[in-house]
């Protein structure tokens, strides 16, 4: 689309990551006071974090656009709503709940967890995300015994997100899915805030999902609704896809992207390339969640 090209090239000359370009950050509302949570020390890598620009500046969220550096663009941040924000928890539960975002965020609590972040398209960031454990969320619904699955979606609202008309081919809205029992993990994290502050727009807000050692598709933004099911669910990226995308997507330098190496990844912010680790450095906690 032609217009849509040439519209985005005058947002381009403005943005420019390092010199801090439309810097102001539109946040979703929330109680500062909670933020950061208060550090968990089995959760914090000792590495430099990603300067907190990139990791804010350079994004996928492809129901606004597929041009990284413009997603946090006021051009399409500023008519995304994110507050007030209701999410359904529903399926094969006994206690299906419905709340509000802060309201959940006010019964969890918040820590705060340094991830390593690995994308399917090779470049990576660490970060500080502040939230809490998908685990409470799924004990507090009580899966029943024929859940096996948890299939996550995110908000779908062609008047916010232009990008969804632009992709018609795609099968909105963006969905994933995990097992129950990787969804149980004490690693998978719902983040709600990142470098101590609730969760810019660009970067998923109000309440996203982290789970570090799988390719950062997996890791779905605005959600909506967290559902159980007995059968494994299709994704957005798994029905558009399934070779280039498939369901499990752990992090893993011996197999290659159809199309590029997963050998090696560029950290945001530096120019050289470093090693990518088997489940993305996460080995040791959750190996045993893949023998057969
Ligand atoms: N969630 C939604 N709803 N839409 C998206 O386009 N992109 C995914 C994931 N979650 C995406 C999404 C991809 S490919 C990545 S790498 C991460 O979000 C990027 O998260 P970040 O922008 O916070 O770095």
């Amino acid at each position: 689309n032609r217009r849509q090209f040439i519209r985005e090239m005058g947002l381009v000359a403005g943005a420019g990551i390092s010199a801090g370009a439309f810097a102001a950050e539109s946040t979703a509302a929330g109680n500062l006071k909670l933020y950061p949570g208060k550090r968990n020390p089995k959760h914090n890598l000792k590495v430099q974090l990603t300067n907190k620009a990139w990791a804010t500046g350079y994004n996928n969220f492809y129901e606004f656009t597929t041009n990284k550096e413009l997603v946090r663009h006021p051009f399409y941040m500023d008519k995304f709503k994110v507050d007030p924000w209701q999410i359904q928890i529903t399926g094969l539960c006994e206690k299906p709940f419905k709340i509000d975002t802060q309201q959940l965020i006010a019964d969890m609590g918040l820590e705060e967890r340094v991830y390593r972040f690995r994308c399917v398209e090779a470049w990576s960031m660490i970060v500080p995300w502040s939230g809490f454990t998908l685990r409470k969320i799924i004990e507090r619904a009580v899966p029943k015994k024929q859940a096996r699955f948890v299939k996550f979606t995110t908000a779908m609202n062609l008047k916010q997100m232009p990008g969804i008309a632009r992709l018609p081919a795609y099968p909105w809205p963006y969905t994933e899915g995990l097992r129950l029992d990787e969804a149980m993990h004490e690693l998978t994290f719902v983040a709600t805030g990142i470098y101590g502050k609730p969760l810019p727009k660009q970067n998923g807000a109000p309440i996203r999902l982290v789970v570090p050692w799988k390719y950062g598709y997996k890791s779905i933004k605005s959600i909506v609704k967290i559902e159980f099911t007995a059968k494994q669910p299709k994704t957005l990226w798994e029905s558009l896809a399934p070779d280039e995308y498939p369901f499990e997507s752990n992090v893993d330098p011996k197999v290659p992207h159809p199309r590029w190496s997963q050998a090696t990844e560029r950290v945001l912010g530096f120019n050289n390339r470093i090693p990518t680790l088997k489940y993305n450095g996460f080995g040791k906690q959750v190996a045993s969640l893949y023998k057969k």
